[in-house]
């Protein structure tokens, strides 16, 4: 099926002041079972809880890159049974991370950056977890990183996932709330969170690559702190970078 771009151009402007929960609505009725929430175990949890709240059926699915803290596999299995909900994981390929590591040990990303394990353990699995799909949402916001993700919309066409069969649909409905939004909905519908972020941990992602920040510090801070600020994106947003 080939979505008209012009189509989900209309529908960003028109949902662009809508609610974090509207949006989420749109997108489960329009796409139903063609359509996953990508969770990262981080704030992004105020998706899962959002649509369970919407009583329309959901799925959910993570990249588990094996590199992730025990706090987040922790979490999964919180949030698995509080909603009743699959976490479906996706894992990278063994071969591809067994080469890898066979060539380059355990922490090459410090040294060669961390485009090439993020292919592996993050980008390849997200094309398998998309296989089939129409439509997928994120939990990314523009005050997540200012470098990167200024200008999300809240519905795109994904150009980067998109296979000549499918153009994918990517809904970001959290992209203009802020993190202050995100944790007073927390504590206002005592939606459980990952136990990183009461030490410190305001972005999280896999345990090597993410720490926790300081006062006045940005959150994005505390992803791949080694790299140049404009390039902490790691495959998953790569349109992000207007690179496709
Ligand atoms: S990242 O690209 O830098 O890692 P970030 O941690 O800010 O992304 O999260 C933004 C959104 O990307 C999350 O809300 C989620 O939708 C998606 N995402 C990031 N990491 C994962 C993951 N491991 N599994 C599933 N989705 C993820
Ligand atoms: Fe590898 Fe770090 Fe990317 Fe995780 S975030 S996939 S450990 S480079």
């Amino acid at each position: 099926m080939v979505v008209d771009t012009s189509r989900i151009e209309a529908i960003a402007a028109e949902l662009a002041a809508s609610h974090p929960t509207d949006i989420l609505k749109f997108a489960l009725r329009e796409y139903g079972a063609d359509l996953a929430i990508s969770f990262s175990g981080a704030e992004d949890v105020v998706l899962v809880d959002m649509a369970w709240r919407s009583k329309l059926p959901f799925r959910v699915f993570t990249l588990d890159t094996g590199r992730l803290h025990p706090q987040t596999y922790q979490f999964f299995d919180i949030v698995r049974e509080k909603y009743g909900v699959t976490i479906e994981a996706y894992s990278p390929s063994a071969e591809a991370v067994q080469a890898l590591v066979a060539e380059k040990g355990y922490f090459s990303f410090y040294r060669d950056g961390h485009e090439e394990c993020c292919s592996i353990r993050k980008v390849e699995p997200l094309r398998r977890a998309l296989e089939g799909k129409r439509a997928y949402v994120t939990g990314q916001r523009k005050d997540q990183s200012p470098g990167t993700r200024a200008d999300i919309p809240v519905v795109q066409v994904d150009t980067a996932f998109s296979t000549p069969e499918v153009e994918l649909v990517k809904f970001n409905p959290l992209a203009n709330f802020t993190a202050n939004k995100v944790w007073q909905y927390i504590r206002e519908h005592e939606v459980p969170y990952n136990a990183l972020h009461d030490i410190g941990f305001r972005s999280i992602g896999c345990e090597p690559c993410t720490r926790a920040t300081n006062p006045g510090e940005h959150e994005r801070e505390g992803r791949w702190w080694w790299e140049e600020a404009t390039k902490r994106e790691c495959g998953l947003h790569i349109i992000n970078l207007g690179n496709s």
